[in-house]
């Protein structure tokens, strides 16, 4: 008899009917006559009756009962709604074939430690929670290029490898790179992308990036992904206000499209639902204002930490932008303050909840001489940047382009405490395993 193979979360399209279900046994109880199996294909997790009668006989159903878990099955059977079952659907089973039967399971208790997770990062993937995460993320990635698609961006990938630093030498990871002496792995798309958005208007890149950070926090990994578009004759005002409608974007689309994995991650939506534009602006002075009445020691000068940001996002019910950072603590490209040139015009997106900067960008320095000057003030190899003051020397034109972390976001979508668990096989300093 013909009988569909579907997934799990097309199960309520196909109520009544008898289909196949191919996976996994995540779970299995038995209540003498029934067997329960708890069963993942990927799509979601339902739950199979299999009951002694017609199809299974008592002795057939005693050695499914004893079916190690995460044994790989093809199910057969009729599709029902039963209010009590996760998902709102079950399968009664009419036929179980076992394409493989697992060794025993590591991941049993409910107890393990993050440590030993990870160390099983693997098959942790499997887990419902790990499984909610990542289909946000998965629908993060898509909602940000519908966006910029959508808005007349071309895409245009980044090299990995590259002959010179972009955020500053000391976070670099080096490699020998045949007779061409150093190369190092991207920390940021940036440079390229502003070529691409002279040869194109408006660009982005969505790609790894790698810091050598020595920090430990829950907010850094030493490879991560990064978006980053970049947009011909945009002034820094014209930068943050696509920001702002990018990230409402996202966090809409996620409410509308995952709703059932925010509830297995058990987040609180209420906050997401007000995330729109615009977002409240205040300037790195008044920041810092903040922070003093607030009690910290923070003088005029000092960069953010996550401590600082956590309590400047507690005054808001969006993301906030805070804009007019000293020159002295940001990165060699940006675009000074006209009015003050120690300040540059620049963003960082501070998310609500304590989750820190999600966005860093900036107006760009299209001036030549001044381009110069930064990069020998930063003590950055001027040939490995030829071609970079090549973009000022033929069509100079204001610009300005913005970074934004995935997992950060993620994090912050799911309402997960560390970033590790927002990107499918995390590396941070102590962990290159699996
Ligand atoms: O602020 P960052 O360093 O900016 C840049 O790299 C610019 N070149 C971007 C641009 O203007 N095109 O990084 C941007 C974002 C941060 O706001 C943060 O979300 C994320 O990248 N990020 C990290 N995420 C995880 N682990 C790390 N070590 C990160 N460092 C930065
Ligand atoms: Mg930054």
């Amino acid at each position: 008899m013909e009988c569909p193979w579907v997934s799990i979360e097309k199960l309520p399209d196909w109520e009544g009917k008898e289909v196949e279900l191919r996976g996994w046994l995540a779970n299995r109880r038995s209540s003498g006559k029934v067997v329960f199996f708890v069963f993942r294909d990927g799509t979601g997790f339902a739950q199979i009756t299999l009951s002694v009668g017609a199809f299974f006989d008592k002795e057939t159903l005693k050695d499914l009962e004893r079916l190690p878990l995460e044994s790989a099955l093809v199910v057969r059977g009729r599709v029902r709604k039963e209010e009590r079952a996760p998902g709102g659907y079950e399968l009664e089973g009419t036929q179980v074939k076992v394409v493989s039967v697992a060794d025993e399971y590591p991941i049993q208790k409910k107890d393990h430690s993050v440590e030993f997770l990870m160390e099983n990062r693997h098959l942790w993937l499997r887990s419902r929670r790990q499984n909610a995460i990542l289909r946000i993320r998965n629908q993060v990635v898509m909602s940000i290029h519908e966006f910029l698609q959508g808005q007349g961006f071309t895409l245009i990938d980044s090299p990995i490898l590259t002959p010179a630093a972009c955020e500053g030498t000391t976070t670099l990871f080096g490699l020998d790179y045949f007779d061409l002496g150093k190369a190092y792995l991207s920390q940021s798309g940036q440079l390229y992308m502003e070529a691409a958005c002279m040869a194109f208007g408006k660009v982005y890149c969505l790609a790894p990036a790698f810091r050598a950070e020595k920090s430990k926090t829950r907010r850094h990994l030493t490879e991560f992904w990064m978006l980053e578009p970049e947009m011909a004759f945009y002034d820094w005002q014209d930068n943050m206000r696509l920001q702002e409608e990018l990230v409402s974007f996202i966090i809409q689309e996620v409410l509308r499209t995952k709703a059932r994995e925010l509830e297995i991650l058990e987040r609180d939506i209420t906050p997401l639902k007000k995330i729109e534009p615009p977002f409240p602006r205040i300037t790195y002075d008044e920041a810092i204002r903040l922070l003093q009445q607030k009690g910290l020691s923070v003088q005029w000068g000092d960069d953010f930490g996550g401590d600082e940001e956590s309590i400047i996002s507690q005054e808001f019910d969006r993301p906030v932008f805070i804009h007019h950072y000293p020159a002295r603590v940001k990165a060699f490209y940006m675009q000074p303050d006209p009015e003050n040139p120690q300040l540059v015009l620049n963003d960082d997106l501070i998310a609500p909840e304590g989750y820190g900067e999600i966005i860093g960008g900036s107006e760009r320095i299209h001036d030549m001489h001044l381009l110069e000057e930064r990069i020998a003030e930063h003590h950055l190899p001027r040939e490995a940047f030829a071609w970079y003051l090549d973009l000022r020397r033929y069509g100079t034109c204001p610009h300005s382009g913005f970074g934004l972390g995935i997992e950060r976001t993620v994090a912050w979508i799911c309402g997960i405490h560390h970033i590790r668990e927002a990107i499918p096989f995390p590396r941070q300093i102590y962990r290159l395993y699996p």
